[in-house]
C-alpha cells in the first residue's frame, strides 16, 4: 500500500519521524516506525543529558536501541541535538566555564558523539534554538561565556565536520514559520559563517505549528533559507490544535499538512520532512501546551487522521 515515505521518495524527498526509544515495545508504534518512515530523530536520548550526563561519562545505551531500529529497518538518523540550552546537565549549564574551558567541552561532546557515530548518522542539528524571537542571541551558557552566537556555532560546527565529513550539518530552530525577525537573523548568521568557511550545509525549521494559523509566508521563509545555497529540513513538524478536536478542525488540519507538504516538494532544496511523533497518544504538546494536542497523523488508537491522507495529497 501508499506509505508517506514511498509517496516523499517519489518526490526525492524523505518522511521521518521523532520516535522514542520507550515506546518500541508497543507493536503498533513499532510498526508504523519501520514501514511509514526511512528517517528518525531521537526525541530525547541523543541530547546532551541524555548522552552525555557527566563531564566523564557518556551514555549510549537508549541511543543506541533507535540507532540499532534504525539500522535493522532502513532508516537514516538526525542527530539531535549536540548544542542546545535545553535538555542541558547541570555540570554544563551550571560549570564554572571560560571561552577556553568551554570550548573544549563542547569539541569534547561534538567529537565524541559525532566520531563514535560516524558514517551511520546521517545529518546532525550542531545547534538548535539560539534565537529570541527578535532574532538576538537566545540567553545560555553557550552565549553568555562567549559574548554571542558565532563563536561556538563555529566551534561545534568545525568540531563535527572534522568528525565525520559525511554527516549534513544543521542549524535548528523554531518559529522560523514566517518572514521576520527570527528568520532573518537566522539568513543574516548563516550566510555570514559560511561566508568565513564555516561547515553549515542545511537550515532546520522545527514547524511546531497550530491549525488553521499558517502563515501567508511560511514558503517565502523557506525560501529565503534555500537562497543561502544550503538544504532546507522540516525538522519537528506537528499541528496541533485545542482537544477534543473537532471534525472541522481536523479536516483543516489536513489541509495545513498538504500545504507544508507541498511547500517541501516544491522547494528543490527542502530535502526531507519530518514529524515530531506518530500517534497523538505519545505527543509532546498536551504537556506542554495545555489544552492543545491531537497534533500527528495518527490518533491516539493509531487511526490514521485526515492528515495522514493530507500529507499524501502534498506530494
Ligand atoms: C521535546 C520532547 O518531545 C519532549 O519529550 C521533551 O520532554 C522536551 O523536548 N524542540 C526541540 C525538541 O528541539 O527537542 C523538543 O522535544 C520539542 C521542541
Amino acid at each position: 500500500g501508499q506509505t508517506l515515505k514511498a509517496a516523499a521518495n517519489r518526490n526525492g524527498k524523505y518522511f521521518g519521524a521523532a520516535l522514542n526509544e520507550g515506546n518500541l515495545n508497543d507493536a503498533t508504534y513499532n510498526q508504523i516506525g519501520r514501514t511509514e518512515f526511512d528517517y528518525l530523530t531521537h526525541e530525547n536520548s541523543m541530547k546532551w543529558e541524555a548522552i552525555h550526563p557527566s563531564q566523564n561519562t557518556y551514555s549510549y545505551t537508549n541511543a543506541d536501541r533507535l540507532i540499532s531500529f534504525a539500522e535493522t529497518n532502513g532508516l537514516k538518523i538526525r542527530g539531535h541535538t549536540l548544542v542546545w540550552h535545553s535538555q542541558l546537565p547541570s555540570w554544563v549549564a551550571n560549570g564554572q566555564w571560560t571561552r577556553q574551558t568551554l570550548t573544549a567541552a563542547i569539541q569534547d561532546h561534538v567529537t565524541t558523539i559525532v566520531g563514535r557515530y560516524k558514517g551511520r548518522i546521517a545529518q546532525y542539528d550542531v545547534v538548535n534554538e539560539i534565537f529570541n524571537e527578535d532574532g538576538t542571541a537566545r540567553d545560555s551558557v553557550f552565549s553568555r561565556t562567549f559574548g554571542g552566537l558565532n563563536e561556538f556555532v563555529t566551534i561545534a560546527f568545525n568540531a563535527a565536520r572534522a568528525a565525520d565529513p559525511a554527516a549534513i550539518l544543521c542549524i535548528n530552530d523554531y518559529n522560523l514559520d514566517y518572514t521576520g525577525a527570527k528568520a532573518t537573523a537566522m539568513v543574516n548568521l548563516v550566510r555570514t559563517l559560511k561566508s568565513q568557511g564555516v561547515p553549515i550545509d542545511c537550515i532546520g525549521s522545527q514547524a511546531h505549528l497550530i491549525v488553521g494559523q499558517i502563515s501567508s509566508t511560511f514558503e517565502a521563509a523557506l525560501r529565503s533559507f534555500a537562497a543561502l545555497n544550503v538544504d532546507v529540513a522540516i525538522t519537528e513538524l506537528d499541528i496541533r490544535t485545542n482537544t477534543p478536536a473537532s471534525s472541522s478542525a481536523l479536516q483543516t488540519q489536513a489541509s495545513d499538512y498538504t500545504r507544508v507538504t507541498k511547500a517541501c516538494v516544491d522547494i528543490p532544496r527542502c530535502i526531507g520532512i519530518t514529524v515530531w511523533g506518530i500517534t497523538d497518544k505519545y505527543s509532546w504538546i498536551p504537556g506542554v501546551f495545555s489544552g492543545q494536542g491531537a497534533a500527528l497523523p495518527w490518533d491516539d488508537n493509531y487511526n490514521k487522521k485526515p492528515a495522514y491522507n493530507g500529507i499524501l495529497a502534498g506530494f
